[in-house]
């Protein structure tokens, strides 16, 4: 049983936070022209949530947002470290960065995130790239504007990947969203499963929930400021409360922020499948902005297999919850995740993902190729599979969710659906469907219609479909208030 009792931040830290911010941007606002930042993100959606962070640091501090790195005076880099290939993307990337230095000697670069909070990828970049000028864990995010005000005073290079544990959520500092309707709205950080193939408890520490009021708040901002499309993140939402001690699940905050007035919708992500319970779909299939959408990975469809994994659910117990959604929400839009050759892994063993997958009938799913991560106990579990038999399994799994895909995709024509218009579609030049958007489930359409807007909620008849996407004819407005 872990004790563990979430706190925030200090105001009088928040404060100092604020303080360097302000410190920078007088600096920078005599200078000739405001100085540029770019910003790369690896990884999931919690990663891209936390870069909103940072950028909206820089932005405050006056540096202005640029999309080539070259032209940049300050570089972030947010690093992942759940599979291998991440890693290798980075280092190779990191190579390019540090020889802008070369030229540029003044520029800032600085990595963060998973990857870097791992101490032996600390001592790699220490000893192999001397020109990165700051390297900071998960856990040091909200600590950025006075690292990088340090380091500018002429401190020398900083590493600071220090753990939490008093498990701090930092409230109060500037965000820089994506342009666009879709906002992420973090609820919760870290977690608690150590599924054992897993680095992220390792890199992100333990469970900790934002406050509802916190939360809450921030969703109202988001709805006044014009996004459409929120999503609520967390390793495991369903999880979320739990520290807090104050009588509140996933399904009670889904609840609150569902009365939160206005057009927009709420997803969420993503979830697991072991606290997933019928009150939560009950209240999704019940809500008026909850889409019917889960994200519910299973990663293998062998009981031995996710026992060794640490998942706590079997196949059946997991087919029986999937069940139970698609009968409160017959329209649900599901997907998952899915680890092939996790160590020990029998072709019987895979035949039971098959199976699983089959039978689940997902929109989409999620798979990988088991990556050995050093620190957690899959790495010393005896692994006789060969690469060449992993792959053989992959590929089989990718042919028949293709099959799936397509069939799902098809049963969508003639359908009539609400989508919310994005962008423009970059198609077929000349083609009619000149908008692309999301309907409820996630799912992608190409939209032709007059007087079409970014932003609007259309209902529209599907009347092609494709394995990516559907093609259809607005033929109204719709609501989703
Ligand atoms: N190897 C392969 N895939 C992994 N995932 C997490 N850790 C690993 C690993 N070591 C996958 C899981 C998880 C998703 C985010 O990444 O499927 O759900
Ligand atoms: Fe990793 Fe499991 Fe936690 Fe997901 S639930 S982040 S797979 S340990």
């Amino acid at each position: 049983m872990i004790d563990f009792t979430s706190r925030q931040v200090s105001k009088t830290d928040i404060a100092h936070q604020l303080d360097c911010i302000e410190q920078l941007s007088r600096r920078n606002a005599l200078r000739p022209e405001p100085p540029r930042f770019y910003c790369q993100t690896f990884g999931c959606q919690q990663n891209e949530a936390d870069t909103e962070r940072i950028a909206g640091m820089l932005a405050q501090m006056g540096y202005v947002r640029t999309q080539d790195a070259v032209q940049a005076d300050v570089i972030v880099v947010n690093t992942c470290a759940v599979r291998e290939h991440a890693e290798k993307r980075v280092f190779g990337i990191m190579g390019q960065y540090t020889h802008i230095k070369e030229t540029r000697p003044d520029i800032t670069i600085c990595m963060c995130g998973c990857m870097v909070q791992q101490e032996h990828i600390a001592e790699k970049i220490k000893k192999s790239y001397p020109r990165v000028d700051i390297v900071f864990g998960t856990h040091m995010l909200w600590r950025f504007p006075e690292l990088l005000l340090r380091r500018l005073n002429g401190s020398k290079r900083i590493f600071d990947i220090s753990g939490d544990p008093k498990g701090e959520i930092a409230e109060g500092l500037p965000v820089q969203r994506d342009e666009g309707c879709h906002a992420w709205l973090s609820i919760m950080y870290g977690c608690n499963n150590f599924c054992t193939y897993c680095i992220v408890p390792y890199v992100r520490g333990r469970e900790r929930s934002r406050q509802p009021e916190d939360i809450e708040a921030e969703l109202r901002q988001l709805v006044a400021a014009g996004y459409k499309d929120i999503t609520l993140l967390g390793q495991n939402v369903n999880s979320y409360g739990k520290d807090l001690n104050i009588g509140m699940d996933f399904a009670d905050l889904l609840t609150r922020l569902d009365a939160v007035p206005g057009e927009y919708r709420l997803r969420f992500m993503t979830s697991h499948p072991k606290d997933a319970s019928k009150k939560l779909f009950a209240v999704m299939a019940g809500g008026k902005h909850i889409c019917h959408q889960l994200h519910l990975p299973f990663q293998s469809g062998s009981d031995a297999v996710l026992k060794k994994m640490n998942r706590g659910y079997t196949k059946q117990s997991y087919l029986a919850l999937i069940e139970q959604a698609r009968s409160d929400m017959p329209d649900l839009v599901l997907s998952s995740d899915i680890i092939v050759g996790f160590p020990g892994e029998t072709e019987e063993d895979f035949q039971g993902t098959l199976d699983v997958v089959r039978q689940g009938q997902y929109d989409q799913l999620y798979t990988f190729l088991y990556s050995r991560r050093s620190g957690t106990p899959a790495a010393d579990m005896p692994d006789d599979t060969t690469a060449q038999e992993k792959q053989d399994r992959f590929n089989r799994l990718l042919q028949l969710q293709e099959t799936i895909n397509q069939q799902r995709q098809a049963a969508y024509q003639d359908r009539q659906l609400t989508v919310l218009i994005d962008g423009l579609s970059n198609g077929k030049q000349g083609s009619e469907y000149t908008h692309c958007g999301r309907t409820d489930g996630g799912l992608l359409v190409l939209v032709r219609g007059k007087n079409l807007n970014i932003g609007d909620f259309v209902d529209v008849i599907i009347e092609q479909t494709s394995l990516r996407a559907l093609y259809g004819r607005e033929i109204g407005k719709g609501y989703h208030g």
